[in-house]
């Protein structure tokens, strides 16, 4: 699964002029038995299986040793939600050690014992963290440095000022009988500069009321 879609476009890219790097382990490495079990059932009874506490941590071990600075995450859809700020602290700092679990969940003690951080990348279950790594790894990597070129990095996008982006338009300048707003095209800076505020304003409004816009407003 990995590098799978960081492994194209501006993620790969980067990747391969050594900007970002990879490391994805096999946690059956670590497997027990014959079978390199990785799971078991789930003490008290019911349905599915629990990855083992012991397994994990030996992949976890053999991946970050003590002393290692790199935040350990877990996929689950019961961690913290991810979001744009934690993006921005994870791309300026020294890495990750994300585990990704599949089954029905993992030993409540290797969370534990291990010190992981639970992220959620939303309200809805996937079959395994995988998917859940990849968003993050890709909304981490764009923003480190070099990356994107300088017009992208700079550009205004959702969530940096806590609001939604504003609507885009480029040529051509009428289709299927839609005009592209005025104001655009006056060349009057100041007042493109204020319909775009309202217009992300409004867009969040109608759409997010979680979202606080910007300090002070
Ligand atoms: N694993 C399964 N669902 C997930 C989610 N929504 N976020 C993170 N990890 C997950």
């Amino acid at each position: 699964m990995f590098p799978g879609p960081l492994g194209q476009s501006l993620a790969g890219e980067a990747l391969a002029r050594g900007l970002w790097s990879l490391e994805a382990r096999d946690i059956r490495d670590h497997g027990t038995g014959r079978h390199r079990a990785v799971d078991d059932t789930p003490a008290g009874g019911g349905p599915g299986m629990v990855m083992r506490a012991d397994v994990l941590a030996a992949s976890l071990d053999a991946t970050a040793l003590p002393g290692d600075p790199r935040p350990r995450l877990i996929m689950t859809p019961r961690g913290a939600p991810f979001r744009q700020a934690r993006a921005r602290e994870w791309a300026a700092g020294p890495g990750l050690v994300i585990l990704c679990p599949r089954f029905e969940g993992v030993d409540e003690r290797l969370i534990e014992a291990r010190g992981l951080s639970e992220v959620s990348i939303g309200d809805y279950v996937l079959s395994g963290g995988e998917i859940a790594a990849l968003a993050i790894l890709d909304a981490c990597v764009r923003l480190i440095p070099g990356v994107m070129g300088k017009e992208d990095s700079g550009r205004e996008e959702s969530f940096e000022s806590g609001l939604l982006e504003y609507p885009q338009y480029t040529r051509p300048r009428e289709w299927e009988g839609r005009a592209i707003p005025e104001v655009l095209l006056s060349g009057d800076h100041a007042k493109v500069a204020e319909w775009r505020r309202r217009e992300a304003e409004r867009i969040t409004k109608e759409r997010r009321f979680d979202l606080r816009g910007p300090a002070g407003s």
